[in-house]
């Protein structure tokens, strides 16, 4: 795999001590220092609360890397020399401790990216006070976790608080989604291949299925997503950004604004999604594990761990082709991905009694990437024509081989910054124009008849799912 090296940075991380540090960003960087694409100059600065000084810091990295980057740290010698390079300070994120020595320890002409693993609360205070601070000039940069926002409301907000400090091609936001191989690889599919291009249409395609299932319940972090759900957590953001690559127009190069711009005009051309087209689910107790309701720690919760989504993209080419999205949690496997399913045959010349199934592409994110084509061949033996489905498969770790050893979503999205690549970062607009859709149909939520529906744990989600696709005379793929 070519590694080529990205220059010379530093790198603040605020909320180093915290969950997605511990368990992504710091295992991530190492990978990628592995693997040789970080400078050996580079450096990493924890920022955070607690009152520690580096040498404590690196010690209780040492401990979290055991944890998730367990086969990694066995090449002791390279995670010495990479601990080596990291720094601790102790901050007040809204008030004025630690700001002047973070100041003295920045090194002038290396990048700086200063990434904001932390509540979208205090993303205002900290971009103030980096300002302030002269650590960040006008060619930093700085990176924002989600949830950004919980309407659109409070989006506008986040993006003000962000743009009085920093320009926009200064902000990264991260959709981690962005940053996986096979979403990746979808844009290659499109617009690397001549042969879809000219199917990807109303005309030739029946409808979309895009499904993230997992079968991790919410315990442990209950408390965040009880106030979240699905649709938030899930929808607004990472299902919205796969349907954005599916629907989008080809942009006319591969460059962030071009790209961006496509997806933004997707969003903008989503219809209201009417009651009918909405379902809810919240799954009970069984299989022997606990209800949604006890993991949320909150009995009267009515926050949905499941959505499914009847959608439509109201533009010249699709028009007439619903999208069909659902996620949820607890589910029957963990299981990503996006079924592009095309219209039967318009006659068989086969006779009445052989149905001919129609063409799917089924684009497999997780936890296997690979593509499947479903073709119609001829059942072999003898006794005459009769059609069978059969998948023409490919999983990229087997046809690839060594080569298919992908980084994770967040060592290369970092990687990107340090770049300054914002071609899988979400712009400012794109997650206002997501948050407006998003917000028609999370108020549909609060009607009475919108309550979500129970489900078994390890099911494909509530009944009335079903039932939205059999309505309109299709069927979900399974959950596998
Ligand atoms: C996060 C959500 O953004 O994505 C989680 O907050 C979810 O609820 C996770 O579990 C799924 O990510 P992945 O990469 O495991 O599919």
């Amino acid at each position: 795999m070519q590694i080529i090296p990205v220059d010379d940075f530093d790198l603040v991380i605020f909320g180093a001590t915290g969950d997605l540090a511990s368990r992504k960003i710091f295992p991530g960087l190492f990978r990628r220092w592995l693997a040789g694409q970080m400078p050996s100059t580079s450096r990493i600065i924890g920022a955070a609360r607690t009152d520690i000084d580096s040498a404590e810091f690196r010690t209780s990295l040492r401990e979290t890397m055991a944890k998730f980057a367990t086969k990694e740290i066995e090449d002791t010698e390279a995670f010495e020399a990479f601990l080596a390079n990291i720094d601790y300070i102790s901050i007040d994120a809204t008030g004025d401790k630690g700001w002047k020595p973070l100041a003295e320890l920045l090194r002038p002409n290396v990048i700086r990216a200063f990434y904001l693993s932390v509540g979208p609360s205090i993303f205002g205070a900290i971009a103030e006070n980096l300002v302030q601070h002269k650590c960040a000039d006008r060619n930093s940069r700085i990176v924002v976790e989600k949830p950004f926002g919980r309407d659109l409301e409070s989006a506008q907000i986040l993006n003000a608080e962000l743009r009085a400090h920093f320009k926009e091609d200064q902000i990264y936001r991260i959709d981690h989604y962005l940053g996986k191989e096979t979403v990746q690889n979808l844009m290659a599919i499109r617009f690397a291949n001549a042969l879809f291009e000219p199917l990807w249409n109303a005309q030739h395609i029946d409808h979309v299925q895009i499904t993230v299932a997992e079968d991790i319940g919410v315990a442990g972090r209950g408390g965040y997503y009880d106030k979240s759900g699905a649709m938030r957590d899930m929808v607004q953001n990472h299902l919205m950004q796969l349907l954005c690559l599916v629907a989008m127009e080809p942009p006319s190069q591969f460059e962030a604004d071009a790209v961006r711009d496509e997806k933004l005009k997707v969003i903008r051309s989503l219809a209201t999604v009417p009651r009918r087209d909405i379902v809810r689910g919240q799954y009970r107790a069984g299989a022997g594990e606990e209800s949604y309701i006890t993991h949320s720690e909150n009995p009267s919760s009515s926050t949905e761990s499941y959505v499914a989504l009847r959608v439509e993209v109201e533009n010249w080419r699709w028009a007439g082709t619903p999208f069909y999205l659902r996620t949820g949690k607890r589910l029957r496997a963990r299981a990503t991905e996006i079924a592009v399913m095309f219209k039967e045959p318009p006659h068989s010349i086969f006779g009445k009694e052989n149905k001919l199934p129609a063409n799917a592409l089924i684009i497999h994110l997780q936890p296997d990437e690979g593509i499947t084509l479903n073709m119609t061949i001829k059942e072999p033996g003898p006794g005459g024509m009769r059609m069978m489905e059969v998948p023409l498969d490919m999983t990229f770790a087997e046809a690839l081989g060594d080569a298919a050893d992908f980084p994770d979503a967040y060592e290369r999205l970092i990687m990107d910054v340090i770049r300054g690549n914002q071609t899988l970062f979400m712009r400012g607009d794109e997650v206002e124009a997501a948050w407006t859709w998003a917000d028609q149909i999370i108020e549909k939520f609060s009607e009475n008849a919108l309550k979500p529906s129970q489900y078994d744990p390890l099911s494909s989600g509530p009944e009335e799912s079903l039932a939205l696709m059999h309505r309109d005379g299709r069927r979900w793929r399974d959950i596998e």
